[in-house]
């Protein structure tokens, strides 16, 4: 199981971590805290976020899942109620899209090279589109920019 000794709960916080956070939410990149409770059952990492005027800012090198092309991680943005879920697709690539199946409204899982919804079957290539029906929309996928190690979430 990970660990997230930054995260830790009843622990004290560095002074220089905390002024790392204080210029962080001043910069408006969002701090995530992620779940202990295992994966999301889409099979990713799973953190908790909050937006800000409809964006959400991350430091990528603050998830190690991230450093590898092909990982990812869930998000679930506590001011819309959105789940996203951010892959990286190359070194300076990624891609956000929604884990909602455009069927029925089921969340997909990801399988070694695609996504697969569990009530009725619909997959989905990794970047969201339709491979199998019954789903006949492709994935939402939500505009993203990567600038200084930082990606910008637009929902
Ligand atoms: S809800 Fe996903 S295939 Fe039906």
């Amino acid at each position: 199981m990970k660990t997230y000794p930054r995260f830790a709960m009843n622990s004290v916080i560095p002074r220089r971590e905390f002024l790392e956070k204080c210029s962080a939410l001043a910069l408006g990149i969002a701090t995530a805290v992620p779940c202990f409770n295992g994966c999301a059952i889409t099979g990713f990492s799973f953190y908790k976020i909050k937006s800000n005027d409809g964006k959400i800012i991350l430091e990528v090198s603050q998830f190690p899942e991230l450093n590898e092309t092909g990982n990812g991680i869930q998000l679930d943005d506590e001011n819309s109620n959105e789940e996203i879920l951010l892959l990286k697709k190359s070194e300076n690539e990624f891609i956000a899209l929604s884990p909602v199946c455009t069927h029925l409204g089921c969340s997909v899982r990801r399988e070694n090279s695609f996504f697969r919804c569990p009530c009725h079957g619909s997959t989905y290539s990794l970047d969201g589109k339709v491979i199998r029906g019954p789903a006949e929309k492709q994935l939402t996928i939500f505009h993203t920019e990567f600038s200084n190690g930082n990606i910008t979430i637009y929902l």
